[in-house]
C-alpha cells in the first residue's frame, strides 16, 4: 500500500490493544496515546480501507491474489481534517464514513481470514512504529504485528454490551440500525475473527487480560497507566 507515512524506528516502544470488535479499543488507545504523546495505529481502518476499495473496484472478498494485488496499488493515507478530526483518504477520496459503516467492517472482517492479505498489510502496519512509542489496536497486534511490544492489552466486553456500544455509535453518526442486528453480526464477526487460520483473535502469551464491560473510560485507562508504570 502507499502511503505518505514516515520512517519507522524499531526501538520505539509498542503498547498492543488487542480484543474484539466493540470492545473498547478504539477509544482506549486513542485516549491512551494522547496521554503519553504516542502515534496511534488503528489497524482495523486498514482493513477496512482495503474492503472499501474491493467494494468499489468489485474485487471479489475471497480473491486472495485480487487483494493482495490491490492492496500494493492502492493510495491510502490517514490524517487529520483542518477542523481537526481523524479523516482517511482512498486515493484521494475522503471515505472516512464509508470505512465505519457495517458494509465495510464486514467486508474487512471477511478478507481479513486471507494469509495473503494479512501478508501483504504487515509491514504497512510495522512502519507505524516510531518515537517516542506506538499504540497500536487491532486483533493481531500483540501476537503477530509487535510480538516484542513493551505491554499488551486483550480487552474484552460481553456481546451483548459490545452490539450496544456499536449500536450506539452507529446511531450517534446518523445510520438507522437494529440491535438485534448488530448483535447478531457482532456474534458472526467474533467467530469469524477467533477461528480464522491465520493470526486468529486470541490473547497474546504475556497479555493483561481486562474486561471494561461496566466500566468508564477513565477507570480502564487507569488501569492500564498503571500496569505501565509497574513494568516501566
Ligand atoms: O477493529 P475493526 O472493527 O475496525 O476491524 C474491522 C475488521 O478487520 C475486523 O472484523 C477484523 C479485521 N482486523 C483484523 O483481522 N486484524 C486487525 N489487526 C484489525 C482488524
Amino acid at each position: 500500500m502507499i502511503s505518505k507515512a514516515p520512517t519507522p524506528d524499531d526501538r520505539a516502544p509498542v503498547i498492543t490493544i488487542d480484543g474484539p470488535s466493540g470492545s473498547g479499543k478504539g477509544t482506549i488507545s486513542r485516549r491512551l496515546a494522547g496521554t503519553l504523546g504516542w502515534h496511534y495505529l488503528d489497524s482495523g481502518a486498514l482493513y477496512r480501507l482495503l474492503a472499501c476499495a474491493a467494494l468499489r473496484d468489485g474485487i471479489a472478498l475471497d480473491d486472495a491474489s485480487g487483494l493482495a494485488a490491490l492492496a500494493e496499488r492502492i493510495n491510502g493515507d490517514f490524517g487529520v481534517s483542518p477542523s481537526g478530526t481523524e479523516c482517511v483518504w482512498l486515493d484521494e477520496e475522503d471515505v472516512t464514513a464509508r470505512l465505519r459503516t457495517e458494509e465495510c467492517g464486514n467486508a474487512a472482517s471477511k478478507l481479513a481470514t486471507l494469509p495473503e492479505v494479512r501478508a501483504a498489510l504487515l509491514a504497512w502496519q510495522r512502519r507505524h512504529r516510531r518515537t517516542p512509542g506506538l499504540v497500536a489496536d487491532g486483533r493481531d497486534m500483540g501476537t503477530v504485528v509487535f510480538p516484542d511490544a513493551l505491554l499488551k492489552i486483550f480487552l474484552t466486553a460481553s456481546p451483548e454490551e459490545r452490539a450496544r456500544r456499536r449500536y450506539n455509535q452507529l446511531k450517534d453518526n446518523g445510520n438507522k440500525v437494529i440491535l438485534d442486528e448488530i448483535l447478531e453480526d457482532t456474534r458472526a464477526r467474533d467467530l469469524r475473527d477467533r477461528t480464522r487460520k491465520t493470526a486468529p483473535l486470541e490473547p497474546a502469551k504475556d497479555a493483561f487480560m481486562l474486561d471494561n464491560g461496566g466500566q468508564e473510560v477513565a477507570e480502564t485507562l487507569a488501569i492500564i497507566l498503571q500496569r505501565l508504570q509497574t513494568i516501566g
